[in-house]
C-alpha cells in the first residue's frame, strides 16, 4: 500500500510494549500517516504492569490503546482444546506462541470492526511462524482486512539500526545490555531463544528460565500432587475445588518449583528453517502428564489409539496458524467427543526436575483388575486366546507358506536389516 491512499485511515496494531511495536507504532504513524490504535492483550505474560504499557503506546504516538484481558478465555476456549488435543508440537512443545495468536487476532479483528478500520499491523519478522499465523488467522477472521507487517517490511537491517532510528524519534529504548533474548510467554508457559542459544551446542545458561527453578536446587523430598479433571479439564487440585485458570497458575507454581518443566530443542519452523528454542511449561507439561494418564484408562483402545494420530495432526494444524480452519474445527468434534469420560484423578510426584505420574483413578476406568490380575483372581480366559491367535495370525501365516514353498530364505529381513549403511555421505563409516 503507499503512504498517499492510506492517509487518516486506521490501523489496529498488536502491542507488546517492547522495541518491535514501539518502532511499529511511529512507523505506522510516519511513513503511513495512520492513525495507530494498539491492542495489548494479557494472556498471563510476565509484565511490570499494562497501565505502563498503556502509557509508553499513547506517548509513542498511538491514538488509543486498549488492554483486554484475555486470561479466562485463554484458558477456557484455547488452552482446554489444547489440553484434549494433548497437543505437542514434534512430541516436544505444547504450542505456547502458536495458541495465544489466534485469540489475540480474534481481539485485533474485533477491534478494526468496531473502530472502523481497514488495516490490522503485527511486528513479527518475515522468518517466523508468528507472521503466519497472525496473518492466516485474520484473514480467516475477516478476508476483507489489509495486514502491514512493519518489521518485515521495514529497511532497518539490524537490530542497532533499529534501536538508532527509535532513538531519533524519541522512542525509549531498552539499554544495550537488556536480555540478548527473544522472549514470548503466556500462561501455557514462556519460549526463549536468539543469542547464545543459536548455537544448538551451547547449554543454555540457567539464568534464561524464570518459571522454573535449577532441577539441582530443587528440594530434595519429593512433592504430590493430586489434579482432578471433569470431561477432562481439570476442576481440583489435592481436593481443593477450582477452574481451569487457577489451575494452570497452580501447576506452574507448583511444578515449576520442583525444576520440572524446561524444554531445549530444535525445531522445524513452518518457513522451512530449523531453529533451537528453549521453553519453560511447568504447568502445561504437568497438566498434560496427567490427562494422557486418565485417558489411558478412560477411552477404549481403538478410540485412543486414533486420537493419537490426530494429536498430531492438531498440533501441526495450530503450530502452522490453521486454528480457524475448517480441519481444526473438524479435529476439535473429534477430541471433544472423546473428553465425555475423561473424569477422575491422577497423582503427580514432582522431584529435581522429574513429573511422574504415580497413581490414576476414574468411575470410567476401564481398567479391570479381574483382566489384567496374575493373580488367584483372575477371571481372563486364557484358553480363547490360542484361537484368537491362529486367526489373528492367518493372512502371514498364509504368506509365509507361500513364500517358503518358492524357496525364499525367511531370515533374509533380519540379514537385511544388519547391513551397513550404503551412503555415509563421503564420511566414512560411522563409528570412524
Ligand atoms: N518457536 C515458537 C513458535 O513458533 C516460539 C516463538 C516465540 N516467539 C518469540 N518471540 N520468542 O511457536
Amino acid at each position: 500500500m503507499s503512504g498517499a491512499d492510506a492517509k487518516k485511515e486506521r490501523a489496529i496494531l498488536a502491542y507488546s510494549g517492547g522495541l518491535d511495536t514501539s518502532v511499529c507504532i511511529k512507523w505506522l504513524t510516519e511513513k503511513y500517516g495512520l492513525e495507530v490504535i494498539a491492542v495489548v492483550g494479557d494472556v498471563g505474560q510476565e509484565h511490570d504492569g499494562l497501565e505502563a504499557i498503556k502509557a509508553k503506546a499513547l506517548a509513542t504516538g498511538a491514538a488509543e490503546c486498549l488492554v483486554v484481558d484475555m486470561r479466562q478465555t485463554f484458558a477456557d476456549e484455547y488452552l482446554s482444546a489444547a489440553l484434549a488435543a494433548n497437543a505437542m508440537y514434534e512430541n516436544k512443545y505444547p504450542l505456547v506462541s502458536a495458541l495465544s495468536r489466534p485469540l489475540i487476532c480474534k481481539h485485533l479483528v474485533d477491534a478494526a470492526h468496531k473502530l472502523g478500520a481497514r488495516y490490522i499491523a503485527h511486528g513479527c519478522t518475515g522468518k517466523g511462524n508468528d507472521q503466519v499465523r497472525f496473518e492466516s488467522s485474520i484473514l480467516m477472521l475477516d478476508p476483507s482486512l489489509e495486514i502491514i507487517a512493519p518489521v518485515r517490511d521495514w529497511d532497518l537491517d539490524s537490530r542497532e539500526a533499529e534501536m538508532a532510528w527509535a532513538a531519533e524519534h524519541g522512542i525509549d529504548v531498552p539499554a544495550t545490555n537488556a536480555s540478548p533474548y527473544s522472549i514470548d510467554d503466556n500462561l501455557w508457559g514462556r519460549a526463549i531463544e536468539c543469542g547464545v542459544l543459536e548455537d544448538p551446542w551451547i547449554e543454555p545458561p540457567s539464568d534464561i528460565y524464570t518459571m522454573i527453578c535449577d532441577p539441582q536446587d530443587a528440594p530434595d523430598e519429593p512433592a504430590y500432587v493430586t489434579i482432578s479433571f471433569k470431561q477432562g479439564i481439570p476442576c481440583a487440585i489435592d481436593g481443593e475445588p477450582m477452574s481451569y485458570l487457577e489451575a494452570i497458575y497452580a501447576m506452574n507454581e507448583k511444578a515449576g518449583a520442583h525444576g520440572f518443566g524446561r524444554i531445549d530443542m530444535v525445531e522445524n519452523r513452518l518457513v522451512g528453517v530449523k531453529s533451537r528454542e528453549c521453553y519453560e511449561c511447568p504447568g502445561a507439561l504437568s497438566i498434560i502428564a496427567a490427562h494422557k494418564a486418565l485417558e489411558d484408562v478412560c477411552l477404549e483402545r481403538n478410540v485412543l489409539h486414533h486420537k493419537l494420530a490426530l494429536e498430531q495432526t492438531w498440533a501441526e494444524c495450530v503450530y502452522n496458524g490453521q486454528w480457524f480452519s475448517p480441519l481444526k474445527e473438524a479435529l476439535d468434534a473429534f477430541m471433544a467427543h472423546t473428553q465425555q469420560c475423561v473424569t477422575g484423578e491422577v497423582k503427580l510426584k514432582l522431584y529435581k526436575g522429574s513429573c511422574t505420574v504415580v497413581g490414576r483413578a476414574s468411575d470410567y476406568s476401564l481398567y479391570a483388575f479381574e483382566l489384567a490380575t496374575y493373580s488367584a483372581e483372575d477371571e481372563f480366559d486364557q484358553q480363547a486366546a490360542k484361537g484368537f491367535i491362529d486367526l489373528h495370525a492367518l493372512s502371514c501365516k498364509v504368506w509365509a507358506q507361500n513364500r517358503l514353498a518358492m524357496g525364499a530364505d525367511m531370515h533374509q529381513f533380519a540379514r537385511v536389516a544388519n547391513t551397513t549403511c550404503e551412503f555415509d555421505g563421503g564420511m566414512g563409516s560411522a563409528a570412524a
